[in-house]
């Protein structure tokens, strides 16, 4: 069928119309929004590349949970900035550890959020690598025992999903059994299955103090050349046990997303970073884009690639216009 027995238009004629054929839709139950947390008592410390996202105290997270409920978010994801930095990233799996902290308090005072914690060394070292080093090379296999021991003091606080980020290999397999091991049979990994060396992270490593003191990660991180890595990346972490696979960053790799999407059946993850969020912040500041159109669209885009899960810092703003709409 063609013009003019068929006109794609009539189809767009009006907003029902074009609801009724919509084929992605956005919702806040899918959006995950990253949270900082910092030493101290009430302190709430506006990040100055990320306009209207915050490093919070432990007892400001009560809060916190409950402006996210309030916009339909249901599920955080945890970083913190320990007071301590050493070469072995130690805080990480601290007892007592500021992560661990804010898992208990989240847990304590808004049970129904999902608590999900990034598993990485990077902001616990003080070299600000995502692992220990021997010499002046991350050194995969004892990073990988100690990424396991965050990840199961994460679950003992009470974490209910963990993610790790490092990129370390062999990271999903070492978790899993650790997890297992210790009757926490029933915690998911979401495993940054694609993470990629970015400069779209910049934000972040200013938020959560964690850039490397000198070199950078492209040593662990992978290659924004290649495609077909990613497969074989996704393949060993499925392998390994992983529940959820992460892509990241989001818009400049949504040919990775669908690509993931289509080969593999267990549910994908898109990370919308830190230097996403504050391009489209510092352009609605000059005034030059609207930033709430470009922001909604954005999202739409990622979940259209083919993403389940959205990990956005855009999720309150998000939560809230959806269900203002
Ligand atoms: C930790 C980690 C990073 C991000 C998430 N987990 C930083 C990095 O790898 O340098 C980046 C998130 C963002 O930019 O929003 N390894």
């Amino acid at each position: 069928m063609v013009f003019p027995e068929y006109r794609p238009r009539r189809m767009r004629l009006n907003e029902n119309l074009r609801s009724l054929i919509r084929e992605t839709r956005l919702a806040p139950e899918q959006l995950i929004f990253p949270l900082f947390i910092m030493p101290g008592k009430g302190k709430r410390e506006e990040i100055p590349s990320m306009p209207g996202i915050f490093r919070i105290s432990v007892d400001q997270l009560a809060k916190e949970a409950e402006d996210c409920l309030a916009a339909g978010i249901r599920s955080v994801v945890l970083f913190g900035l320990p007071e301590k930095k050493d070469p072995m990233g130690s805080g990480a799996h601290a007892r007592d550890g500021i992560i661990q902290r804010g898992i208990r308090e989240l847990k304590n005072k808004a049970p129904e959020m999902t608590v999900v914690t990034d598993v990485c060394l990077c902001e616990y070292t003080d070299h600000g690598h995502c692992g220990c080093l021997i010499g002046n090379t991350v050194d995969n296999d004892t990073t990988i025992e100690l990424l396991a021991r965050t990840a199961l003091s994460h679950a003992q606080a009470g974490a209910d999903i963990v993610a790790p980020s490092d990129m370390m290999d062999g990271r999903v397999a070492e978790i899993r059994s650790a997890l297992d091991e210790n009757d926490f049979h029933m915690i998911p990994i979401m495993s940054y299955a694609v993470k990629y060396a970015s400069a779209f992270y910049g934000p972040f490593r200013d938020a959560a103090d964690c850039s490397p003191q000198f070199g950078d990660r492209r040593s662990y991180q992978m290659d924004p050349a290649n495609s077909r890595e990613a497969l074989r990346e996704a393949t060993l972490d499925v392998e390994e046990g992983a529940d959820i696979l992460m892509v990241k960053p989001a818009l400049a790799y949504l040919d990775i997303i669908s690509r993931l999407h289509d080969e593999f059946d267990l549910p994908i993850a898109a990370y919308h970073v830190s230097g996403e969020y504050a391009m489209i912040k510092a352009a609605e500041q000059k005034g030059w884009i609207d930033g709430e159109k470009i922001m909604a669209e954005s999202l739409l885009s990622i979940r259209r690639a083919g993403a389940d899960i959205i990990l956005t810092y855009c999720a309150k703003e998000m939560g809230r216009l959806l269900l203002n709409s």
